[in-house]
């Protein structure tokens, strides 16, 4: 099914491939079966390194890259989580698709979305969102630690938070964490953090980045 725009639009409810219960075949075979799993990082020799955690669960994200200095392909990724069954699952299915084909280009991995990985996982849980972008932040900044060891800081992109409320210091960070948690309408962010209750005039620019995460994460019209 295509959005307005023509895009293809991913499946985030329960799996529909035939799968028993929540969680999709694929989503089951990535976690019973993880692949590129980081066992031990002692002897490994790493091009550029990543670690994030999630604001929704507190869980913790590692990712190591090997990156062919020549063509700048990533020819190695490792990962490692104390997450769930879908950070598993879409890490794993994430480390396939950045090294298949002879290694996705660094600009290629950056550009990786989210609903890329969870279309190959044939959906997630909605409240399960925010659980598979893990993987790729920690890719992304460890694409920054591999630019920076190699001299190249102006390659190197920071996701900053711009201060959307004023009043009570919530960023733009903040309302894209809301909705990878299950936030869809402006109620449901306010009641996860506060935004607009002070300074109502940032209203507009909140529902307006609601709309944009949940297009971005969910394909949502
Ligand atoms: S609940 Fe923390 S990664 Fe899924």
């Amino acid at each position: 099914m295509n959005n307005k725009k023509g895009q293809k639009k991913i499946d985030i409810a329960p799996a529909k491939n035939g799968g028993s219960g929540f969680y999709s075949d694929v989503v089951k075979e990535h976690f019973f079966k993880p692949k590129n799993f980081m066992e031990d990082e002692s002897g490994y020799k790493a091009d550029g390194q990543g670690m994030v955690g999630s604001p929704a669960c507190g869980d913790v994200m590692r990712v190591w890259i090997q990156v062919d200095d020549k063509s700048r392909r990533i020819k190695d990724l490792k990962w490692k989580t104390f997450g769930c069954a879908s950070a598993i699952a879409a890490t794993s299915m994430m480390s396939e698709m950045v090294t298949e084909k002879g290694g996705m280009t660094l600009e290629e991995a950056r550009a990786l979305r989210p609903q890329d990985i969870t279309e190959r996982l044939h959906g997630l849980p909605v409240r399960k969102i925010h659980c598979s972008v893990l993987g790729d932040k920690a890719l992304r900044a460890a694409i920054n630690d591999y630019y920076r060891k190699q001299g190249e800081t102006d390659k190197v992109e920071v996701e900053a938070g711009r201060v959307i409320d004023k009043v009570l210091k919530i960023t733009d960070q903040d309302i894209e964490e809301a909705v990878l948690d299950g936030a869809v309408t402006l109620e449901d962010v306010q009641r996860k953090t506060k935004v607009g209750t002070g300074d109502p005039s940032c209203i507009p620019e909140v529902e307006q980045l609601i709309r944009f995460y949940r297009e971005k994460y969910f394909g949502a019209e």
